[in-house]
């Protein structure tokens, strides 16, 4: 499921029947905590992983409905603009978040999060180099917004399968519209 601006949840108001929580170190609460099955596994074996690394990482944003998408894009909206809003926050119906397949994290120190500064949080470092051994890739790449539609944001996680995240690591494909061939999704139509 590949979820841009061009391509909409379907429903709108879609929501996965398997929402789950991960048990992972996690400052989300509520939905925000939850993660669709597959991605819960996936996510719990990744932070083990990054814990033996010597790198704590943890759970900011998960799960959201189409209603809490709707409260967090409209509050952008009202501080930025809508112009503005629309390159870091997804309109409802849009965002990868309702799927339950994406998660933000923080580092253990919290520090940078939800900033472009993340990327050199040792949470950042770790999951750029690694993330793709457990099927996750950085969805939203430095400088691919004219692809992605969103500028960077080196906290959000995409699970991919570790077939498809390896395959991309290995070509050095940095979106997943380029992978799966799709056309660039900078904008909504
Ligand atoms: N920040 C990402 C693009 C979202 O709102 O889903
Ligand atoms: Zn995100």
């Amino acid at each position: 499921m590949v979820v841009n601006k061009h391509r909409p949840l379907s429903p709108l108001g879609f929501a996965p029947a398997d929402l789950v929580k991960p048990a992972i170190q996690s400052v989300a609460s509520g939905e925000l905590a939850l993660l669709n099955a597959t991605t819960a596994r996936a996510a719990e074996i990744m932070f083990k992983a990054a814990a033996l690394a010597g790198v704590t990482m943890v759970l900011a944003s998960g799960y959201r409905s189409y209603a809490s998408q709707q409260i967090l894009y409209g509050g952008y909206v009202a501080a930025w603009g809508q112009a503005s809003a629309d390159t870091a926050s997804a309109r409802p119906g849009y965002s990868e978040h309702q799927t339950g397949w994406s998660f933000d994290i923080a580092d253990g120190s919290g520090l940078a999060s939800f900033t472009p500064g993340f990327k050199d949080q040792p949470a950042a470092i770790w999951a750029a180099a690694n993330a793709y051994r457990f099927g996750f890739v950085v969805r939203y790449p430095w400088l691919q917004h004219t692809v992605t539609g969103f500028y960077y944001e080196p906290w959000h996680l995409r699970f991919i399968g570790t077939e498809a995240a390896g395959a991309m690591h290995l070509r050095g494909i940095e979106t997943l519209e380029e992978y799966v061939g799709l056309p660039a999704a900078p904008g909504y139509v």
